[in-house]
């Protein structure tokens, strides 16, 4: 695939993967994206996952022709995009790779080798000429690991992001809301460093960039700003959509009932949106980046063993890993004869930043009643305010 008339694609598809990172469902498969720039000099930008070796390089020779690499450019080390580093070096020997130093480290650790004589230590500012191509590295630390250093060709315009600007998905799997999957995998896997993502939004703001190059997902090529803006106010832990996203755990159905009830009155109280997960069987990641979506969250659960029902209690800490922020959170809790949620939650969450707890929450003592439906009717009234 054409990117631009000097740089094509040479990635891959994964439909056979079960979990992205051991832990993501991945039901439309992944891409690990990787590009050449040909010119005077010839630079490959990153490499695939293990298990298309074959393909990527295949792919690689397909472009090149009789031509052979002078660069492997390594912008992250995580495994996705290093894995094929060693075979790379070794079927093209005149070849140097270009990574920053910390990478370097990391690729003695994982395959063995930091290629003290054939590699180009790149630093923050730093330019690599290709002839006609002028690369320019930027350093963009914890988006997603400390190593990381994206690419900016100021001939072409395109700034290869590494993990930045990804999305879930496999390239050839036709999928019109980029923005869904782009969020899970975002908020799944960079959530946590928002801080670093806007650093980073910081550098990018100051390039003329027409065209974005991610080692997930699509090339984007058009109407930058709406991807840009999204990442923006996903990594500003800001609200995208208006409406209260109902998480709940259900041991024998009761908790269910009363946050299914109160989704109903959210609805006719004319909330705009009131998805709801079933943290115990449905996919958790997407129930976290709802979470992060909506500024209004509702948590209704079980107490158990003492605690929290295991489920909700996992997802709380998934949210507070990732930095979890600037929310409206009511809680309903259910306890058959010391109802303890409540407080549990309310002490998990305490160490956020700018959480308002509703002062209307429901607590069930096992099943729904007459007191417990006018609960629902106050938690709705607040958390709509
Ligand atoms: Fe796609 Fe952080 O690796």
């Amino acid at each position: 695939m054409e990117i631009t008339n000097d740089i094509r694609y040479v990635g891959v598809n994964d439909h056979k993967i079960d979990l992205f990172e051991s832990q993501y469902a991945v039901p439309h498969g992944m891409a690990y994206n990787s590009y050449v720039i040909v010119d005077e000099k010839t630079a490959v930008m990153d490499t695939v996952d293990r298990r298309f070796t074959q393909e990527w390089l295949d792919n690689i020779e397909k472009v090149l022709g009789d031509r052979k690499p002078d660069y492997l450019i390594i912008q992250h080390m995580e495994p996705d995009h290093s894995a094929n580093i060693k075979v790379f070096m070794d079927k093209y020997p005149e070849a140097t790779i270009v990574s920053s130093a910390v990478a370097f480290n990391m690729m003695k650790n994982f395959y063995g080798d930091n290629y003290t004589d054939r590699r180009i230590i790149s630093k923050e500012g730093e330019t690599l000429s290709l002839g006609r191509h002028i690369l320019h590295f930027v350093a963009a630390p914890m988006v997603h690991w400390p190593e990381v250093m994206i690419t900016y060709d100021e001939t072409d315009k395109v700034l290869f992001s590494a993990d930045a600007f990804g999305k879930f998905g496999a390239n050839d799997t036709p999928d019109d809301n980029w923005a869904d999957e782009a969020r899970r995998y975002y908020i799944g896997i960079v959530g946590k460093y928002g801080e670093q993502v806007q650093a980073l939004l910081a550098k990018a703001g100051g390039l003329d960039i027409q065209i974005i190059c991610s080692t997930h997902g699509p090339v984007l090529k058009e109407n930058l700003g709406y991807y840009i803006g999204l990442t923006n106010t996903w990594s500003s832990y800001a609200v995208e959509d208006e409406g209260v996203v109902i998480c709940y755990t259900s041991v024998y159905g009761h908790t269910r009932e009363a946050a299914l009830l109160l989704q109903k009155k959210l609805q006719e109280k004319g909330c705009p949106a009131v998805p709801i997960y079933d943290l115990a069987r449905d996919d958790m990641h997407k129930a976290i980046s709802e979470a992060f979506r909506y500024g209004r969250i509702i948590l209704a659960t079980t107490t158990y063993n003492m605690g929290i029902f295991p489920p909700m209690e996992t997802f709380i800490n998934n949210l507070k890993e990732r930095n979890f922020q600037k929310r409206k959170v009511g809680i309903i809790e259910n306890g058959t004869w010391a109802p303890k949620a409540k407080k549990i939650i309310t002490d998990m969450l305490s160490d956020c930043k700018d959480i308002t707890f509703c002062q209307n929450n429901v607590t069930l003592k096992s099943a729904m009643n007459a007191q417990s439906d006018a609960q629902l009717d106050a938690l709705a009234d607040e958390i709509m305010q």
